[in-house]
């Protein structure tokens, strides 16, 4: 359970965050109940993903977006994909990779998921013990995304040590020097791969947006670089912390574990489940008003910041059932956990196939798995946008 958020909630559905977005006199705002958290991440008249768009705009000092209307390479990382830019932007860069991202694609990744899969299993089942992190919800998405995107296998552990510092390093002041450097040396290793695609074109991803970039007028060198960072980041934290906190939630309710084991078609439903009740992002957003609005009561001005809360949202009473059991068999399930509107989550097809997969290979092929520390000694590292669990 999260009381706290149960204790926000109960405050209301708009609750200021109390000191000032640092170098502004700006308000920040969390967005804690599910109807105004849809009605924000829907309105684009009002709600803006890129503070740069708002009329007499200082920049931001420190955005969790990446995006703080400073060009530096330490705000590289995502301050030109699709998720940092409006409308009509968003739906070209988007557009782009979603020709791609199609259910027919995705679903012919499955038998290259499953080997993936079986292999990782392949070479913990001897040993009788794992770190599931480290063995299992690590490597399967970042090899799933890496393959599709043509990344070497050599370069993976690295990119992991860089999008962990990101993730955990993006929260509201925190891009301190190290970040920037793990952020820079992430956009340095990019512009190489992108170069020596440009030299030996592949049958991958990045040789396809290589060829629309060079083809001329779609896609800036910017923009592909973004977008090739995003998705190598986007691609593999979160869905490594669906896989890895959804095993620990099914451990901690054997009922649904026992139930889940005895009927495998349940499987989907539980991977919806899992995003509600405990999904990997903690923050939607950051939004910014591009002029004032009153919502439920708040009156938020121009340049205020709004985080929707998915975790908080998704325990709306109003909207589930006994929104804190968890239960496997659920039926309406229209959670927040990628998000909602024109930036909902690109890659949710393909997170939905890699946890289906993660969770039917390993309670199938290891029925008795158990905790082989006690629980209490379970640590989670925590940032304003993440929370994974370090070992399991
Ligand atoms: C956007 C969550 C996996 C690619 C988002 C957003 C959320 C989210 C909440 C919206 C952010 C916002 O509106 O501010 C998740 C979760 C995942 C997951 C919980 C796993 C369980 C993936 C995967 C990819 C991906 C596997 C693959 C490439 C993207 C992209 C966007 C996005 C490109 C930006 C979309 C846009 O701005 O139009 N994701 N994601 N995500 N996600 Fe995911």
């Amino acid at each position: 359970p999260f009381p706290l958020f149960a204790q926000l909630r109960s405050v209301g559905p708009i609750v200021p965050i109390p000191i000032p977005l640092e170098g502004t006199d700006r308000q920040g705002w969390m967005v804690t109940q599910m109807k105004e958290a849809v009605q924000i991440l829907k309105d684009h008249t009002h709600f803006t993903v890129d503070p740069r768009s708002i009329s007499g705009n200082v920049p931001l000092k420190h955005s969790i977006s990446g995006n703080n209307g400073e060009s530096d390479s330490s705000t590289f990382f995502t301050g030109n994909s699709m998720l940092s830019v409006d409308e009509p932007d968003h739906r070209r860069l988007r557009g782009l990779v979603s020709k791609v991202f199609t259910p027919r694609f995705i679903e012919g990744l499955r038998p290259r998921m499953q080997e993936i899969a079986d292999e990782l299993l392949d070479q913990v089942q001897e040993r009788g013990e794992m770190d599931l992190i480290k063995d299992y919800a690590f490597p399967l998405p970042i090899n799933v995304i890496s393959e599709m995107l043509g990344v070497p296998q050599a370069d993976r552990a690295q990119i992991r040590i860089w999008s962990n510092a990101l993730a955990h390093g993006q929260g509201l002041g925190k891009q301190d020097e190290s970040v920037k450097e793990h952020m820079r040396a992430f956009g340095e290793y990019t512009s190489q791969l992108v170069a020596e695609k440009r030299l030996h074109s592949a049958d991958d991803l990045i040789s396809q947006m290589v060829a629309i970039e060079e083809a001329g007028d779609r896609l800036s060198e910017e923009e592909l670089l973004s977008m090739i960072t995003l998705l190598i980041f986007a691609g593999h934290e979160t869905t490594s912390n669906l896989i890895g906190t959804g095993t620990l939630m099914l451990l901690d309710h054997p009922d649904q574990l026992k139930k889940l084991k005895a009927d495998p078609s349940l499987v989907p439903s539980a991977v919806e489940e899992l995003l509600r009740f405990n999904g990997p992002a903690t923050i939607v957003g950051p939004r910014f008003a591009m002029r004032d609005i009153e919502i439920a009561g708040q009156q938020i001005k121009m340049g205020d910041m709004l985080l929707v809360i998915p975790t908080s949202a998704n325990r709306d009473e109003t909207q589930f059932s006994d929104p804190e059991e968890l239960d496997i068999a659920r039926n309406v399930n229209r959670h927040l956990a990628f998000g909602h509107g024109i930036h909902v989550c690109l890659g949710k097809p393909l997170a939905r196939l890699e946890g289906e997969i993660a969770f039917a290979t390993l309670f199938k092929r290891m029925p008795n798995l158990r905790l082989s520390v006690p629980r209490e000694r379970i640590t989670w590292s925590f940032s304003l946008n993440s929370r994974s669990l370090t070992a399991l």
